[in-house]
């Protein structure tokens, strides 16, 4: 199984990184398997509940790409928390071009 780096800080300034996050798997399932703090999914990866929301750092950004509609939505409900960069981690999955992915996890809503 092919496999890419990503790392996440954690808001207590922690920095988790795994180093075997499998493709096609979401940010949200691989952050939640190696116990990353404020990474909660509590919808399951349904893009309803922003708790796998994830500021992607600068020069990733492009690489990850932007929200569709339906995420933007359910971002729309942490407005005060959101930023430029913010994405639901639920909807990265991890593909060959995000090896080395970098994000800072959000505040609790
Ligand atoms: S896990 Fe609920 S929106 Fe991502």
């Amino acid at each position: 199984m092919k496999t890419v780096r990503v790392s996440l800080l954690q808001q207590d300034g922690e920095e988790v990184v795994i180093e075997d996050a499998a493709i096609g798997e979401s940010l949200m399932e691989v952050a939640r398997a190696n116990g990353v703090e404020g990474i909660l999914g509590e919808c399951g990866g349904g893009c309803a509940c922003a708790t796998c929301h994830v500021y992607i750092e600068p020069e990733w950004q492009e690489a990850v790409g932007p929200p569709d509609v339906l995420e933007e939505m359910t971002l729309d409900g942490v407005s005060h928390i959101l930023q430029g960069n913010s994405r639901l981690g639920c909807q990265i999955l991890l593909r060959e071009e995000l090896d080395g992915l970098r994000v800072s996890v959000a505040p609790p809503q």
